[in-house]
């Protein structure tokens, strides 16, 4: 798919076909989805892919702060993406102090970079992706037993989609641009 083409028609899907992504697939998205950039190359972005269906269950329940909407989306995808990024290296310098006003943002930052990488990539291969926000960090990390020293940035729910959301309106150049 062309570039352009891929950036104005990926949509956040939040309905998918049963059928689940093939490990293939995925790591063919994970492969474009690691030409993103990152602070000082550091690449901390890393891809855990939820396919049990009792954690996906228990992620839908458990870890949305009471937010319905992302409790449906999660328990309909058939593969729940955790992107999680290791702690204390975007933003930092070598003896641990920040390098920037902006302090640790920088991971975030990056996460933000590799999601929508990832999103495009996926959208390339035919798969709905949604980047959800809304949810208990601390009871993601439990449900999936991450390790310490990983920060959960944020959840993609991904699949094929059975859907065709409409594209919400964007802003214009006129106020997305300004010279000085
Ligand atoms: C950081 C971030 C958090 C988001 N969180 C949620 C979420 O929790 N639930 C949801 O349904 N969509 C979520 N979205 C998707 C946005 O609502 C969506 O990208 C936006 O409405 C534009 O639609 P589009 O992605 O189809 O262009 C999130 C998107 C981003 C970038």
């Amino acid at each position: 798919m062309e570039l352009t083409e891929a950036i104005k028609t990926r949509r956040s899907i939040r309905k998918f076909k049963p059928e689940s992504v093939s490990h293939e697939t995925l790591e063919q998205i994970v492969a474009v989805s690691a030409y993103a950039p990152s602070w000082k190359n550091s690449q901390t972005a890393h891809y855990i892919v939820v396919e049990d269906p009792e954690k996906i269950r228990r992620i839908a329940a458990e870890a949305v702060l009471g937010f319905q909407h992302n409790t449906e989306i999660i328990a309909g995808c058939a593969s729940l993406v955790v992107l999680v990024s290791t702690a204390k290296k975007c933003g930092y310098e070598k003896d641990g102090s920040y390098t920037t006003s902006k302090k640790d943002k920088w991971e975030m930052f990056d996460a933000g970079i590799a999601a929508q990488t990832f999103a495009l990539a996926a959208h390339d291969q035919g798969v709905g992706t949604v980047i959800l926000g809304i949810f208990d960090e601390a009871k993601v990390a439990e449900i999936i037993d991450l390790p310490e020293g990983q920060n959960v940035s944020a959840l993609i729910a991904a699949g094929y989609p059975d859907m065709t959301p409409p594209s919400p309106v964007r802003k214009s150049v006129e106020e997305l641009l300004e010279y000085r």
